[in-house]
């Protein structure tokens, strides 16, 4: 680990760091899955879906960047390398054949809600060890990842509690 003046402790910023590098690797891969649906949705509603889907990559772009630039800053190295995203990510594998609208829309609410899941236990591991500005970071994904959850789960009949 680089050696920085931020004031934490060491193992504090250890801690943040692997919590960081799960999270950029998880985020990475959602990243990648919302490009799939992009490229491979089918049906009547190909064009609102298509546009949908690609609206979610650039805020995934920036929560990728804030994520990595974090492990940077902490005196840390971002691993958002290919080989560590395939084999890394805890998010299941998104399928590679299209479908119409309403399987990807299901297929990207579970992934939305899985890594919202991750990241928010992420924001009580940060926390706990003392770095509440990952924490804050993690909360601003998590956050933006329930907002996009809305938007998917929104298309889908509700399952009324
Ligand atoms: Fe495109």
């Amino acid at each position: 680990m680089r050696h920085s003046r931020i004031g934490l402790p060491d193992n504090t910023k250890m801690t943040a760091i692997a919590l960081l590098q799960k999270a950029l690797v998880d985020t990475l891969d959602l990243r990648l899955a919302v490009k799939q649906a992009h490229w491979t949705v089918k049906g009547s509603d190909f064009q609102q879906l298509h546009e949908l889907f690609d609206s979610f990559v650039e805020p995934l772009d920036d929560e990728v960047d804030t994520i990595a630039e974090r492990i940077s800053i902490l005196g840390g190295v971002p691993d958002g390398r290919a080989v560590t995203v395939g084999t890394g990510s805890k998010l299941e594998a998104y399928p590679l054949e299209g479908g119409a609208g309403k399987s990807h829309l299901e297929w990207l609410a579970d992934r939305f809600a899985a890594l919202g899941d991750h990241i928010r236990e992420a924001i009580d591991q940060a926390d706990d060890a003392g770095d509440a500005d990952t924490a804050d970071i993690f909360t601003g994904t998590s956050r933006f990842l329930d907002k996009s959850l809305w938007f998917i789960e929104a298309h889908l009949p509700a399952a009324e509690a």
